[in-house]
């Protein structure tokens, strides 16, 4: 509804709801506002919003809009407050801006003192009683600059909500405190950088920038502190005004050499994109703000994990084997060789004795390119993604039951649901940012939450519900309560006639699944089963969040199908709030796949053997096309042991240590004819290679990745790629122009074009409409919409209807017997990426996490004797690791969890050949082992300053009101001592 108001005489329309502040910034009135931000809304910590409202003074950040308000932003009463407020800001934070790392014309206090016209300061500024806090190796806290806003508790209790943050307002020299006292770097923070984020000063700052963004700031402590000194001693006589002047001049001169420019994270599948900050190939900082999926938020890895792009020990030249070693060569002969060899090994075996394997790393052009050279060049199929590693199975039960193999909707409908089933996903370390948004909607909003999980990570933690089956039973209990839904009457009825086919032959195939079977077969007991159809029955929506710990298993695909057979018999799809979300791990997964870097599908999922199709991308490319499907993965290394496969051409891809069986794979690598390994750095894979190309990673190269939302981001050239390296678009494009193709890409766009004049799901994607922190969530229709909620209409088969997809149960594989007794499971953590190619390169990330470690229960250790840092061999039936121990309740009994980030003890030597029946995905998680104690005694893998073993001190946001009951705080503005509540001085409240 709207109406009208007043705002400095002007009429203005508005909405209720509308908090004052933001209407009275698009009217363009100015007024300070130190401590509001949009994304944290009102703290109320800074007072400096104050204004008249029919002749009472209010805080504009705290105040609704309502009709026929009398707003003034200037009255004199008006000025005073936020005049005195301010004041009170100055005196805890010094002004030398000119010597300011922070003076880069974003500076809040900076900008408000101007805004002011602030010329000389009331209340002196004091130091507080506090040392600079430099523990954390990525950012410092000056307590002597902090003007106690508590945007960075905000964020850190209720958008990150790791709840590290807290100000103690009682304090008599109140600070930021990290676990209510501790060093940064003792205490639970992640190192996710929120708070850095929404510092309105220098109080939090990067490393990366400390004395490196100004022209001045690079001076030894004592100059600097003498340039201070002399700022501060002409400010009596000239004011603040031509201070001011002097580093403005000096914050547009920095213009000049900082440069921002966006990118998407290159970690993991949630997306996060925000501005690079450089100066010259030095990385300053990473600046979220308006990300369409992150806004404000980062993780560990994409606000800090960039030292790999600078690294030493990057490829700048390409090496050829010779001889049993390599050797550096131009790239004019190593190109000229990787043509001709790969052109007789075609001439000699037929194109399909070759396979490309491409990269969720790299762009959705360069995977395109990569299957078109496959394609249309060579003439094979035989093209993969590492999708098939992880995420094959999730889009194999979506594509049965609803058609698409995307996520049903935006992480804002997650946010939006009223319970979040996570299974198998540790989700507050393999996907952060999304994380945060379950985190915080089920702190602040009530939203309830169940997670199934084999560990107690910090999500089952926080859980209304965990619930812990037997590994490898997931499906079980499932469909077990899936049928108890439908027995008890408790099915979405109506939504199943509308819009679900298959309901009787699906009934027919629930038969095993009782209840009892379920409890018996998953080690829950029947109470707890019967809650959880309870909760998901009682929600007015339900969103099912899945990772690797569904996927990964030899029923990998039939468990994503049981969540989506679920989520149908509750009506949970169609709507904000409901839905399918796996998860997905690599920052561009969903974009491997989505542009025919498989098997099966040409870009966009359509079908090999579809002669419509076929004709269509014939016509587009000029050529003939292969009409079987080709090779996935683990059929390919199947191949090469069996003598098919001769030739392989892989980019940014980590396969022999991340596929499964590694023993097996790296003994396949090995017997290829030729292979040629494209990567930023000599990656383990690279050993087996004849061939290693240097490429470069993203951020010196344009194109766009997609996120686990189905959202396309583009991503700008940051920096000239690395003297020597290459993008990987070029080097393919190269290799396919020397077997003859006559491609003629000159920029990431002109292949995006191309894409979308063939792919009917990316009809509308351009690179105008994808343009700066624009995106398009597909499908894309050609006029440009694109779809945020994937169902709304219809379902994606003909007649609009989902199906519900009959199922059976196998036991898992591999399991644990006498000689192999203990279970063992693995994944990711927080801050290491995959198998830490990237991150280890971090010194920040690799102090905190220096090494790789098996998870043991404490029941496990006393039987056993363990304890943290005894070095264990763990000995499958397909190889050994040598690894320290950590004892830890994470786990229980008989189970063990090992990270995978590590090429000398990699997890993947453990792990057997079996896989989905379905998709081929390995089955990572079905693993058993036996553990060896070695008898040697070792420190603990993960240091004490790791986050894990600090102290969480959650509390409801920057509690406020704490402050305004202190003796000595007064509203400005008003006459006399005044204890607040909350909602007094605003008028219509908060
Ligand atoms: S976890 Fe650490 S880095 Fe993240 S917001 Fe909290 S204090 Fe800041
Ligand atoms: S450290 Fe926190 S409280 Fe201090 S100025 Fe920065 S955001 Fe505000
Ligand atoms: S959550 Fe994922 S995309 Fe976002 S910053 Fe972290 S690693 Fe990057
Ligand atoms: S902006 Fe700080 S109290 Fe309103």
């Amino acid at each position: 509804m709207s109406f009208t108001l007043t705002i400095d005489g002007s009429v203005t329309e508005s909405r209720a709801n509308e908090r004052l502040v933001d209407l009275i910034n698009q009217v363009g009135a100015k007024v300070p506002q130190v401590c509001y931000h949009p994304q944290l809304g009102p703290i109320q910590t800074c007072d400096t919003c104050m204004v008249e409202v029919d002749g009472r003074l209010v805080r504009a950040c705290a105040t609704k809009v309502s009709s026929g308000m009398n707003v003034s932003t200037k009255s004199a009463k008006a000025v005073a407050a936020q005049r005195e407020a301010f004041d009170r800001i100055l005196g805890n934070h010094m002004l030398y801006c000119t010597v300011c790392d922070n003076n880069n014309g974003n500076c809040t206090v900076h900008n408000t003192t101007k805004l002011m016209a602030v010329e000389h300061q009331k209340i002196p500024f004091r130091t507080k009683p506090y040392e600079v806090d430099n523990s954390n190796p990525f950012y410092r806290y000056d307590p002597d600059q902090c003007i106690l806003c508590g945007r960075c508790v905000e964020a850190c209790q209720n958008v990150e909500v790791n709840e590290t943050l807290s100000i103690r307002w009682e304090d008599p020299h109140p600070r930021v405190l990290w676990d209510g006292g501790k060093p940064i770097g003792e205490s639970s923070c992640v190192s996710c950088g929120h708070c850095v984020n929404v510092c309105p000063c220098n109080a939090l700052m990067e490393k990366s920038m400390v004395g490196k963004a100004g022209f001045l700031t690079a001076l030894p402590k004592n100059a600097l502190e003498g340039m201070i000194d002399i700022v501060k001693g002409v400010e009596p006589d000239t004011g603040y005004g031509a201070i001011l002047k002097v580093s403005e001049a000096e914050s547009a001169m920095r213009e000049s050499r900082i440069r921002r420019t966006k990118t998407v994270c290159t970690y993991c599948g949630v997306g996060c994109s925000f501005d690079v900050w450089t100066k010259d190939r030095q990385i300053l900082k990473i600046e979220p703000q308006d990300g369409p999926t992150n806004g404000i938020s980062t993780c560990i890895k994409g606000k800090f994990g960039w030292d790999f792009v600078n690294s030493s020990d990057r490829l700048t030249k390409p090496l050829i084997r010779d001889g049993g070693k390599f050797r550096e060569a131009s790239w004019d002969e190593a190109l000229g060789l990787v043509a001709r060899r790969l052109a007789e090994i075609k001439a000699r075996s037929g194109p399909d004795s070759l396979a490309f394997i491409s990269s969720s790393k790299c762009t959705n052009e360069e995977s395109y390119l990569m299957q078109k050279l496959a394609r249309a060049v060579i003439g094979t199929n035989n093209m993969d993604n590492c999708s098939r590693y992880c995420q094959a199975p999730a889009t194999m039960g979506l594509f049965r039951t609803v058609g698409y193999g995307g996520d049903s909707g935006s992480i804002k409908d997650i946010e939006n649901a009223s319970l979040v089933i996570i299974v198998g996903s540790n989700t507050a370390e393999a996907h952060p940012v999304l994380a945060t948004r379950v985190k915080r909607a089920h702190k602040l909003r009530g939203q309830k939450l169940i997670v199934s999980d084999l560990r107690k990570h910090e999500m089952a933690e926080r859980a209304d519900l965990f619930i812990h089956p037997k590994p490898g039973t997931d499906l079980v209990w499932i469909s077990a309560i899936t049928r108890y839904i439908l027995d008890n009457g408790l099915a979405h009825t109506a939504f199943l006639e509308k819009w679900v086919n298959g309901l009787e032959e699906y009934k027919k195939s629930l038969a095993p699944f009782t209840m009892e079977f379920a409890a018996e077969t998953c080690g829950l007991s029947l109470e707890t089963l019967k809650q959880v159809a309870q909760m998901i029955t009682e929600a007015e929506g339900v969103c099912v969040l899945w990772a690797m710990g569904v996927t990964q298993h030899s029923m990998g695909s039939d468990t994503s199908t049981a969540i989506s057979n679920l989520l149908l018999v509750t009506g949970n799809y169609m709507r904000t709030g409901t839905g399918a979300y796996p998860l997905r791990g690599h920052n561009n997964v969903q974009g491997a796949s989505d542009h025919g870097a498989m098997p099966n599908y040409l870009p966009g999922y359509q079908l090999v053997d579809d002669p419509e199709v076929r004709t269509r991308f014939e016509a587009g490319w000029k050529v003939t096309l292969p009409s079987t499907k080709g090779l996935d993965n683990k059929e390919m290394i199947e191949a090469i042991h069996s003598g098919k496969l001769k030739a392989m051409y892989l980019f940014g891809e980590e396969i022999s240590l991340v596929d499964s069986n590694k023993n097996f794979v790296e003994e396949g690598l090995s017997k290829l004819d030729f292979f040629v390994a494209q990567d930023i750095f000599f990656s383990d894979t690279c050993r087996f290679a004849d061939v290693v190309l240097p490429a470069s990673p993203s951020l010196e190269k344009e194109g766009t990745f997609t996120s686990t939302e189905r959202r396309i981001q583009r991503l700008y050239q940051v920096f000239e790629p690395l003297e020597g390296s290459r993008p990987d678009w070029r080097i393919i494009h190269e290799i396919a122009n020397r077997l003859g193709a006559n491609w003629n890409f000159k920029h990431p766009s002109e292949i995006y074009a191309e894409i979308a004049s063939l792919t009917p799901l990316f009809a509308g994607a351009t690179y105008e409409r994808l343009e700066g922190y624009k995106s398009l969530q597909w499908p894309v229709a050609a006029d440009g919409a694109d779809q945020p909620l994937l169902y709304t209409k219809r379902f994606n088969f003909p007649d609009g209807k989902a199906r519900l997809f009959p199922l059976t149960y196998s036991q898992p594989t591999d399991q644990v017997n006498e000689e192999f007794d203990l279970h063992l499971n693995n994944g990711r953590m927080l801050e290491h990426f995959h198998e830490g190619n990237l991150t280890y390169r971090s010194p920040g990330i690799s102090e905190q996490t220096p090494d790789v470690f098996v998870e043991v229960s404490p029941a496990l250790a006393t039987e056993r004797g363990i304890k943290t840092g005894a070095w264990v061999q763990l000995v499958s039936r397909y190889g050994k690791v040598r690894v320290r121990a950590l004892v830890t309740d994470r786990v229980e009994g008989k189970e063990l969890y090992m990270p995978m980030n590590s090429s000398e003890s990699p997890v993947n030597r453990l792990t057997s050949s079996f896989a989905d029946k379905v998709t081929h995905t390995p089955a990572y998680k079905e693993a058993s082992v036996r553990l060896l104690v070695l008898g040697e005694n070792g420190d603990s893998p993960l240091p004490r300053g790791n986050p894990r073993f600090g102290h969480r001190t959650p509390q409801r946001g920057v509690e406020v009101e704490r402050k305004w009951q202190r003796p000595d705080y007064r509203v400005p503005g008003s006459p006399m001592v005044f204890h607040a509540t909350k909602s007094k001085p605003n008028g219509n409240g908060g």
